[in-house]
């Protein structure tokens, strides 16, 4: 299968931040792969913006050294980069002052699509759209774009939301979520409305459970002291399992538009119930072996913030009501491993012996490694000696059945594209993300409240025993995180 690449309109792309480590290592390589399929067009333009003062050399040299280790292509083509390089150019601006703007505001031309990507602490979100505001640099068709984290609880979101809209529209805002612009996570869309076969299923009539892991072999080394301060529920179950879970359990949207799929979205997180203490677990991973503790490397001996959080939820509407949906996610596991779960319910009746060990039907969304779906059936074991069950899996790796076309984006380029075409859908709307503030919120005051201390874990298992329980309990059990081996 061959990949069609539309390349989008000229565009003006100015980089806040663009000296940081995610310009270096995901957005600017992000662009370099979507100049060199096409997508891209020469006469696009970057402009790096960041409070160093230095020469748009400077920042040339320093983007080439950063695509030649962050995006391999770079080393194999010198032509494309020379004319990606091109494209470049540098303004030293302060954000929080007032020098700089006039001298980006030359940079700009009148008829490109004109996208501002702050890729800078959020404190600096209000300052940085006021000024481009102020400076007229923000056009009405301008786009911002917003890393996370987005807030750290609802007040904050709100105030960060307010100031955003200060300066620009909700239409104007692209808020990133980066796991909605991985490709098994939108062919979850795909999957669930672009065939007849699932959807009358998917509903807890025939749905038993679901279950959400996130699973990193990675621990917090060398970002330790942000982490601490956000913990694994603000800064993966708040936004990334949640778009998960969203896209898992929403309504079908009437068009596959921004406001049709995000509306759907909203709903879903508002239909979901308090969770009880009980229903949670929060781990915190200590050392094994020379690898260091949580502590050492939030550099806290006393810290009680979380690497590690599973939990029930429950979704209060018609089609979940009774199918319980269980995430987990955490650091230093014993692998890098996301998927999701689909446990359908037993036949109504057996007609079969009972065969030890039965899992049952599932269908498992693999979102990283290995992307691809795999459908777990019940067969007759082949061979004579009587009528015995088997359990197989039909599987679908997309590097398998996909082939050349699998070489895909990193989430990071499908949605700086997205941006320039003007396309919302991917992105969170601002009372998405006030809306899922509201359901953690009192999760973690309950937490702060009892200075409530995670469960530790052997960095390298499957995390906490506890966290075995929330499904033993409910006669359920965790699928194992594979090893990758
Ligand atoms: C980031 C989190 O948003 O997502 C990190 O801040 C986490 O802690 C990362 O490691 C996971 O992203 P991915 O794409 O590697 O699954």
């Amino acid at each position: 299968m061959v990949s069609r690449v539309i390349p989008v309109a000229p565009f003006d792309l100015v980089i806040f931040g663009a000296t940081g480590d995610l310009a270096r290592s995901k957005i600017i390589p992000g662009l370099f792969h979507r100049f060199v399929v096409g997508q891209m067009p020469p006469e696009a333009r970057i402009i790096g913006a960041a409070r160093t003062d230095m020469a748009r050399q400077a920042f040339t040299v320093m983007v080439r050294d950063s695509l030649l280790e962050f995006a391999p292509q770079a080393t194999m083509d010198k032509n494309q980069l020379d004319a990606f390089l091109k494209t470049l150019n540098y303004v030293c601006v302060d954000a929080s002052g007032d020098t700089g703007w006039d001298a980006l505001a030359e940079h700009l031309r009148a008829d490109a699509i004109r996208a501002f990507y702050l890729s800078v602490s959020p404190v600096l979100f209000g300052t940085i759209a006021a000024h481009l505001s102020a400076h007229g640099l923000a056009t009405p068709d301008s786009r911002i774009v917003v890393e996370k984290p987005f807030g750290h609880d609802l007040a904050s979101a709100r105030a960060l939301n307010a100031a955003l809209r200060g300066s620009f529209e909700e239409r104007q805002i692209y808020r990133i979520d980066h796991y909605l612009g991985k490709e098994t996570v939108q062919n979850l869309m795909a999957l669930r409305f672009a065939n007849a076969l699932w959807e009358p299923l998917w509903n807890s009539t025939h749905i038993d459970h679901v279950q959400i892991t996130v699973s990193e072999s990675l621990g917090v080394e060398g970002r330790g002291e942000y982490y601490d301060r956000s913990g694994t529920m603000r800064d993966m179950v708040q936004n990334h399992l949640m778009q998960l879970l969203c896209l898992t359990a929403m309504e079908p949207p009437s068009r596959f538009a921004p406001g049709a799929v995000r509306d759907e979205k909203v709903k879903v997180i508002e239909a979901l119930e308090p969770v009880a203490q009980a229903d949670i677990v929060r781990g915190q991973y200590r050392a094994r072996d020379s690898e260091g503790s949580y502590r050492e490397h939030a550099g806290d001996p006393q810290t009680l913030t979380e690497s590690f959080v599973a939990m029930k939820i429950n979704i209060g509407n018609w089609r979940w009501a009774g199918t319980p949906f269980y995430l987990r996610t955490g650091k230093k596991l014993r692998a890098r491993a996301s998927e999701i779960a689909v446990v359908f319910r037993d036949p109504p009746h057996m007609i079969f012996p009972k065969m030890e060990g039965r899992r049952g039907n599932a269908m498992i969304i693999r979102l990283q490694p290995d992307e691809g779906i795999t459908l777990r059936n019940t067969i007759k074991e082949p061979g004579p000696g009587g009528f015995r069950l088997a359990e197989v899996s039909l599987d679908m790796t997309f590097a398998d059945v996909l082939g050349a076309h699998t070489e895909t984006q990193d989430a990071y380029e499908r949605l700086i594209m997205d941006v320039i075409r003007g396309d919302q859908t991917l992105f969170m709307r601002g009372d998405e993300v006030e809306a899922a503030w509201n359901w953690v919120d009192p999760i973690i005051m309950g937490w702060d409240e009892a200075r409530l201390v995670p469960s530790l874990y052997d960095a390298g298992s499957s995390g906490p025993e506890d966290a075995l329980m929330l499904l033993h309990r409910d006669g359920r059990r965790w699928r194992e995180i594979e090893t990758n081996a």
